[in-house]
């Protein structure tokens, strides 16, 4: 903790457009509050800002779909989604809404000082409006057909069948994914910032200063960097949205990503009037906390903005974590495939702890993970049932059973070995869990500290104090043997609570609560000793810390998440104005092409040699394919369709003569022709088996 004297711990602000869901808790919810309740425990000065990000496009959208007013939406997730992070125990300090007047006064205020000191470029360009709903459309709601891949419901900014980034200009066919109506350009005018006037000082604040970052967000932050930066639009037209403050911007706002960052000092001003001493004075350490895309915003956008406008501490840490997927596929609220929070609080009531720990024990934090039920109930009831819950329990049942419900004496004289290994044991667990929590590394914490228990367990059973007692009068002979062993797990109970209380904190309580200590007790700095419970102090009788989860729990939730995805879909069949992932479900008809435009393809038949996933891109694969006269690279979008190895020796149509292109460093010679069956993916190929190279026409 050297060299700083407070902590700001920001978690990123959720578009208020929607409940959240458990990959947003194991995104970066949970890590910050661990993160924040380990700090206080430590007595640090810190505050947790949260809050929800209730301008920009998502919530219009919603707005328009539901036929309500933004301002509806926001209210109503704003109520959700805090109740959800109370019920899990996410403990902000403060959890406010960019919607508040002294975040408009504050974001506004940002902007106008950054425009006076001359940091923003006007520009006019021509953007898509779409001229049925009278809006500028948003990259994100521009559907075509990708040149690349020729997926026909591709997204102005990205293809997510071949993993191209694009822009809406390179769309074939675009329309807008609100009204299919063909967009049109109009000029409009905006503020930009020029980003690739920070790169110097980016990298060597980012790049050459903070080498020390994880590596999935360095390495992101590294390649946005090297690939150089753009001015990048700061407002946009909406009438929804902080108001541009300037005479002459009459329709435009902040873009979202401009003011939500904000969002953090505003939500502090709103918490403290000493805000200024934890966004203004260098000894105060900033993380936020956030998912994996938003790193360029927190890593590179924000800090130029706070940069510019000056007067500001810069981010320390942005321990971003990756995905979290739901039973092997990618979370989506379109489909509503997600475990919502609000519902789990339901489901499940006062087993908040049971989620937070298996989803810090599967958090993705240095690669998509998985959810699973299973899994789910597999650690409730073989770890916190079976390991944890089972030391406290048996320590307390045998305390009241053996040493009259009370706290029994230590007795030097009879001391052995093992006995004495339990200090040793507890204090390298404090410093491995610090290490590990000081490094962001949730998942190594909480396995050391279920070590603990494992510990605990082991030592209670080497002892067996229930065989020292067989009989009342083994029991008179070695009362003093069962008093140091009860003593100690009573100790080691004590110290779990302590342990446990950053990422189980509804636990701590109830072992806090039993052993009658307050929660003083769960200081930090009261870890590893073995003088927390005094000598004859007496105890509470046990309280079960967790129950089994039973398989017809299991099933229920499994068929909830598959019936959920049936009505979102039986819900989206009507003509509602189309959400981008609900898109056109069958191939449009295209234009008329004369014989000499189709001539123009060199078709050939291949035989796929080798696949393998691309690194880094969850949708690629890299496919060697024979053309006969030589075997060419392909690298193609359809990595969650296919397994590698199942493809392997399949003859596919191959584009032979497309213009070669760079997908993730990998030249790409060619396309692979597919068929779309609602969704499913089948390769294009000639009905029986041909040599390599044969050509299709
Ligand atoms: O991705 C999101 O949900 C954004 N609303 C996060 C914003 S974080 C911060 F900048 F406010
Ligand atoms: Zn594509």
């Amino acid at each position: 903790m050297a060299n700083f004297n407070r902590y700001l711990i920001t978690a990123a602000l959720p578009y208020a457009n929607g409940p959240v869901h458990i990959g947003h808790l194991a995104g970066c919810y949970l890590p910050s509050d661990i993160y924040v309740r380990y700090l206080r425990a430590k007595k640090a000065d810190v505050k947790f800002i949260g809050g929800t990000d209730e301008h920009g496009v998502p919530i219009t959208i919603k707005a328009m779909q539901e036929n309500v007013s933004p301002q509806d939406i926001v209210d109503k997730y704003y109520k959700i989604i805090s109740e959800s992070f109370e019920a899990m125990g996410i403990s902000f300090d403060i959890f406010s809404r960019t919607s508040r007047q002294i975040h408009h006064e504050t974001a506004a205020e940002f902007f106008l000082k950054m425009y006076n000191d001359g940091r923003f470029e006007v520009k006019e360009s021509e953007q898509y409006f779409d001229e049925v709903k009278q809006v500028f459309l948003a990259d994100r709601y521009i559907i075509g057909t990708c040149p690349n891949c020729g997926n026909e419901k591709a997204y102005g900014d990205q293809c997510e069948r071949c993993g191209t980034s694009l822009s809406p200009e390179e769309l074939i066919n675009p329309r807008s994914a609100l009204s299919d109506a063909v967009p049109v350009k109009r000029k409009t005018k905006h503020w930009y910032m020029p980003l690739q006037e920070y790169e110097p000082w980016l990298k060597e604040w980012l790049l050459e200063g903070h080498k020390e970052w994880k590596n999935n967000v360095y390495g992101q932050c590294k390649s946005w960097i090297d690939n150089g930066l753009q001015s990048r639009a700061m407002t946009r037209d909406s009438n929804w949205g902080i108001k541009v403050p300037l005479p002459d911007a009459e329709g435009k706002v902040l873009y979202v990503w401009f003011d939500a960052p904000i969002g953090y000092i505003s939500a502090t001003k709103e918490l403290t009037p000493n805000w200024a001493d934890y966004w203004c004075k260098e000894d105060t350490k900033l993380v936020h906390f956030i998912g994996k895309d938003n790193i360029v915003f927190h890593c590179i956008i924000f800090p130029a903005m706070l940069k510019s406008h000056g007067g500001f501490v810069l981010p320390e840490n942005v321990p971003a974590n990756e995905f979290l997927n739901i039973e092997g596929e990618k979370v989506s609220t379109s489909r509503n495939w997600a475990v919502w929070v609000h519902e789990y609080v339901k489901d499940f009531p006062d087993q908040q702890d049971v989620l937070r720990y298996v989803l810090c024990a599967t958090a993705p934090e240095t690669k998509d993970n998985d959810f699973t039920w299973k899994d789910f109930q597999d650690r409730n009831n073989n770890e916190l049932v079976a390991i944890f819950g089972n030391f406290i329990n048996r320590t307390m049942v045998l305390m009241h059973k053996l040493c009259k419900g009370k706290v029994p004496p230590f007795h030097i004289d009879v001391r052995d070995d093992k006995d004495d290994a339990v200090a040793a044991m507890l204090q390298t667990a404090k410093q491995k869990i610090e290490d590990a929590l000081e490094n962001f590394r949730f998942r190594d914490a909480l396995q050391e500290m279920m070590n603990v228990a494992r510990e605990g367990n082991r030592y209670l059973q080497e002892k067996q104090p229930w065989i020292l007692a067989k009989t009342p009068e083994l029991q008179q002979q070695n009362q003093a043997l069962i008093d140091n062993c009860l003593h100690l797990c009573l100790q080691i109970t004590a110290n779990l609570a302590i342990f446990c209380n950053p990422f189980l904190p509804f636990t701590a309580k109830k072992i806090s609560h039993m052993l009658k200590v307050v929660d003083r007790m769960l200081e930090w700095e009261n870890a590893g000793s073995l003088k927390l419970l005094s000598v004859g102090y007496s105890l509470r009788p046990p309280e079960l810390l967790f129950k089994k989860i039973e398989d017809e729990q299991v099933k229920a939730q499994i068929e909830k998440l598959h019936a959920g995805l049936k009505q979102s879909a039986a819900a989206a069949a009507p003509a509602v104005p189309a959400a981008p992932a609900a898109a056109r479900p069958e191939a449009a008809p295209k234009a008329e092409i004369q014989y000499d435009d189709f001539a123009k393809l060199d078709l050939r038949v291949g035989t796929i040699l080798h696949a393998e996933k691309v690194e880094k891109a969850d949708k690629l694969l890299k496919l060697t394919v024979d053309i006969g006269t030589e075997k060419r690279t392909v690298v193609s979008g359809i990595a969650m369709h296919f397994k590698p190895e199942e493809i392997v020796g399949k003859q596919v149509t191959l584009v032979a003569n497309l213009a070669p292109r760079k997908m993730r460093g990998i030249e790409s010679q060619g396309m692979i022709l597919m068929a779309e069956d609602n969704g499913k993916l089948v390769f294009v190929n000639p009905n029986e088996q041909v040599s390599p190279g044969s050509g299709v026409s």
